[in-house]
């Protein structure tokens, strides 16, 4: 077994306990499971095996210290949240270290996870003290009416391995400003990153039972546990469409609230008026981003046929300069997938486009690295009704499609039960907004490959879910509206 504290600088961020109530605890049957590298399958360490009972205890502790929490001063949450961001940045390049060791994205864009994760806390450090109700014109003379903003209460977190950071921190930073209390239960593959985070918040002040990690490999029971139990009352998911439904019909018995950030399948769509280099640019950074392992991914890159030989051969070369490697080496770029399961379906989904006609001008098989990689690859000659159009991928694989109208490629775009991300390339203002209008997606990059902010309102449309994360509106999902009546007023 091979400890990686010894290259930290900070060696207690190697936690291999989970947080119940202010205290490192071991799983009540003392089992535990190995985290491993994806680089490799070295094991890092192990962390507890919990189960549902433990979780339950977790629901409890953030049960009782939402009592107190949520009497708390606004600017006190705010001012424990800017301690807990101002931690995070300070051992940055350590979190960097942690994530990418146990999920394998290369060490720059892991530290910039890490900063964007960071960048959540210090917005809703700011957001804790805009908490604002309203004053409604009175239904009578003697009435008054006011409108007041409540924390919803326990809230259960259940976060996936593409970033073990950044997807924790902006469902906390929202729920701890808003008041409430939290379960995180970790993807079995990345706890590591989550109980760094959590030793921070530790460390910034937060008080006993107000953040709860719970660790395990059999995510079913623990997440049971957080759907069904009637103290938890808000579920915030990021996941697939396809586990999202499930907690949901979950959480239906005791009627939580829900937010669902779920999968994707990204239209990317080139126009012959684009600046192609521009446009080339942008696919790098949608397609290739985490070895194409994130729900905003350009997923079909649709590019018009007047362009579509000028902008394939440009793209070529760029995608040959993307180094695949492990992660923690300098210049890589593509790291490898989280694991087998997930390399068989990209190979799964590429055999079948080429049987089906596709050309394979980049890649197309797995890395000589061997492991878990595969190599940066683009298709040629795609028809929208290959396999591979409606799946999302999640591997550093870019299907091209040609187009000749813009009605001809909305019509495509918009053909997916998903409504994440979508993305394109123009220099002409009125097609802007047409088009703009046009995509069924609760995202849209215009002229840009990346559209993840902590300003701006995070989350998807159709299948790919509901609530919005970060900007002004993400402390809404952990606030419930209270209005108050008052009779009785002399006029
Ligand atoms: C995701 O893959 O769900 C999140 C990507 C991002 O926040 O940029």
């Amino acid at each position: 077994m091979r400890f990686i504290y010894m290259e930290l600088k900070e060696k207690q961020l190697l936690r291999r306990q989970a947080y119940i109530n202010g205290e490192w605890t071991n799983a009540s049957n003392q089992k535990t499971y190995p985290v491993k590298n994806p680089f490799d399958r070295s094991v890092l360490t192990e962390v507890p095996d919990m189960a549902a009972s433990d979780a339950r205890k977790a629901v409890e502790a953030a049960h009782n210290a939402f009592a107190v929490w949520k009497k708390k001063p606004a600017r006190e949450r705010a001012e424990l949240l800017r301690k807990w961001f101002l931690l995070m940045t300070e051992h940055e390049q350590d979190l960097a270290q942690i994530l990418t060791l146990e999920q394998g994205k290369p060490l720059d864009e892991a530290l910039g996870e890490i900063r964007y994760g960071a960048s959540y806390i210090q917005w809703f450090a700011g957001e804790a003290m805009r908490n604002y109700g309203d004053v409604i014109q009175g239904s009578g003379p003697d009435k008054r009416i006011l409108v007041i903003k409540q924390p919803v209460g326990v809230v259960g977190i259940i976060t996936p391995w593409n970033f073990p950071n950044a997807m924790i921190s902006r469902k906390l930073g929202a729920a701890l400003a808003a008041g409430c209390t939290v379960v995180i239960k970790p993807a079995e593959a990345t706890p590591l990153s989550a109980l760094a985070m959590v030793w921070l918040a530790e460390l910034a002040g937060f008080p006993p039972g107000v953040v709860n990690v719970i660790t395990t490999s059999l995510p079913g029971p623990v997440g049971k546990e957080l759907t069904t139990n009637e103290l938890v009352r808000k579920l915030s998911f990021t996941g697939s469409t396809q586990v999202g439904k499930q907690l949901m019909e979950q959480c239906a018995a005791s009627l939580k609230k829900v937010s669902l950030e779920l999968g994707g399948n990204a239209p990317f769509i080139v126009f012959e008026d684009a600046d192609l280099d521009a446009a080339v640019k942008g696919v790098i950074v949608s397609k290739f981003r985490n070895a194409g392992q994130t729900c905003v991914c350009a997923n079909r890159v649709f590019v018009q046929d007047t362009v579509y030989d000028l902008f394939t051969d440009k793209l070529r070369k760029a995608v040959r300069n993307l180094k695949v490697g492990n992660g923690l080496e300098a210049d890589v770029a593509i790291g490898p997938l989280i694991n087998d399961k997930a390399l068989e379906k990209v190979e799964r989904l590429v055999g079948d486009a080429v049987k089906e006609g596709a050309g394979l001008l980049e890649g197309g098989k797995r890395h000589a690295l061997g492991g878990c990689f595969y190599e940066p690859t683009i298709l040629t000659r795609v028809r929208h009704t290959m396999e591979i159009c409606h799946q999302e991928i999640f591997g550093p694989v870019a299907p091209i499609l040609a187009f000749s109208s813009e009605s001809e490629v909305i019509t495509m775009a918009n053909d997916t039960p998903y409504g994440l991300a979508a993305y394109f390339y123009s220099r002409d203002y009125a097609r802007i907004w047409r088009i703009s209008e046009a995509l069924e997606f609760g995202m849209v990059g215009i002229n840009t490959g990346m559209i993840s902010t902590p300003v701006a309102p995070f989350g998807g449309i159709k299948e790919s879910g509901f609530g919005r994360e970060g900007s002004k509106y993400g402390m809404d999902d952990y606030l419930e509206i209270k209005y108050l009546n008052i009779g009785g007023v002399e006029a």
